[in-house]
């Protein structure tokens, strides 16, 4: 196997991964009565679809067909968020395990788009690598949405102690 063929499966499994996700976020957002956490669901949803697309324009760049490949490591990522859908638990708790799920969706994503990018760099497809880092920029700032949404959401509960 070539770096390029490397590469080429790489992307396939990204467009996978992101097709999957473009499934799964409405259930993540239906799921939460947070408004905050919806907004961030949705925004995603949004940025996902596009990222398909940019996925494609890569693969376009690079004579690959994106398709005929499954990610599996983001199915078992899907599967453990639907897990948590079916649990038994309180609003806010269920709120930190959906933003845990979500989370390791991301890091899973930077990990795979950061991988992808060094070696579109490696083998001098530069334009490929700057659409590859504008994807890796979203799943970067949609993290640290979480992050935020998760420490006010515990900010506001530990004021909310106080008070009692
Ligand atoms: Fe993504």
């Amino acid at each position: 196997m070539t770096l390029e063929e490397l590469l080429a499966d790489e992307l396939k499994d990204l467009y996978s991964a992101e097709n999957q996700l473009v499934k799964a976020l409405p259930k993540l957002a239906k799921a939460t009565d947070s408004e905050d956490l919806r907004k961030a669901f949705e925004h995603h949803l949004e940025q996902t679809r596009n990222q398909v697309r940019r996925i494609e324009q890569v693969c376009n760049e690079l004579s690959v067909k994106p398709g005929g490949r499954k990610c599996v490591a983001m199915e078992g990522l899907i599967e453990e968020g639907k897990e948590i859908l079916s649990a038994d638990a309180e609003p806010d708790i269920l709120d930190a395990a959906l933003i845990g799920a979500a989370q390791k969706v991301e890091h899973y994503e930077i990990s795979a788009y950061g991988t992808a990018r060094a070696h579109a760099r490696q083998l001098g497809f530069m334009r490929a690598a700057d659409l590859l880092g504008e994807t890796l920029h979203e799943e970067e700032q949609a993290d640290e949405k979480l992050t935020m949404i998760a420490e006010n959401r515990v900010n506001v509960q530990a004021a909310m102690s106080k008070g009692n």
